[in-house]
């Protein structure tokens, strides 16, 4: 089982980290290899043309060679991804929402190379606390784009944060064990 971890976060410190160090342990406890890819200071897509550019046709980004392919290809080699971004003005943060959107471009639809996969969800309100629901439905979204299938949602503040990082650990170990959403437990 090959798991990615896919993270907006620009920091390697504080919350949004020491909940991604959850979901890795988790995800490790239950066998899994994981990768970690930092979407985190990607640049925007440039709308080629009338709108459409290599992504539609070719399922690549013309301007992929900034370290967008490198994410491309992590996440169609995993076989079970994990989403977590710290909330930015209530969505997520903004170098992860590049990446997705040119990721959706290049793989939208049931054809698309993460159609089927499950998404473990997450994100942190760091600041006020306000936002989560708005930056997990914009994450829910990309999810219906791409035909993967939303394992869980969780999201992590700081009066919560205890309780909310076993159950960030508990769903990253479930996923990699291959639990799926819709089964009974
Ligand atoms: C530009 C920016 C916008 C932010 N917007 C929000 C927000 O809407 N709601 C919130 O609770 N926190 C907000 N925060 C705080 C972040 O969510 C917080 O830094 C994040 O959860 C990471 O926490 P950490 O720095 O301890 O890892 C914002 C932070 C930045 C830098």
């Amino acid at each position: 089982m090959r798991f990615l971890i896919l993270s907006g976060n620009p920091k390697r410190d504080g919350l949004c980290d020491s909940i991604t160090a959850q979901i890795i342990r988790g995800a490790e406890e239950s066998g899994a290899e994981v990768e970690t890819f930092y979407a985190d200071h990607m640049l925007a897509c440039h709308v080629c043309n009338d709108g459409w550019g290599s992504c539609r046709g070719y399922h690549e980004c013309a301007f992929g060679e900034d370290g967008f392919n490198e994410g491309q290809q992590a996440l169609k080699r995993a076989d079970a991804i994990c989403i977590i971004t710290p909330v930015y003005w209530g969505e997520m943060a903004e170098g992860l929402k590049c990446f997705l959107d040119r990721f959706r471009r290049c793989e939208f639809g049931q054809n698309g190379a993460i159609a089927g996969k499950q998404i473990l969800l997450a994100a942190s309100p760091g600041g006020s606390g306000n936002g989560a629901l708005t930056c997990l439905e914009q994450m829910d979204r990309f999810c219906r784009h791409t035909g993967a299938i939303i394992f869980d949602l969780i999201s992590i503040n700081r009066w919560n944060h205890d309780y909310k990082a076993r159950a960030a650990y508990s769903a990253a170990k479930a996923l990699a064990a291959g639990r799926k959403a819709g089964n009974n437990i």
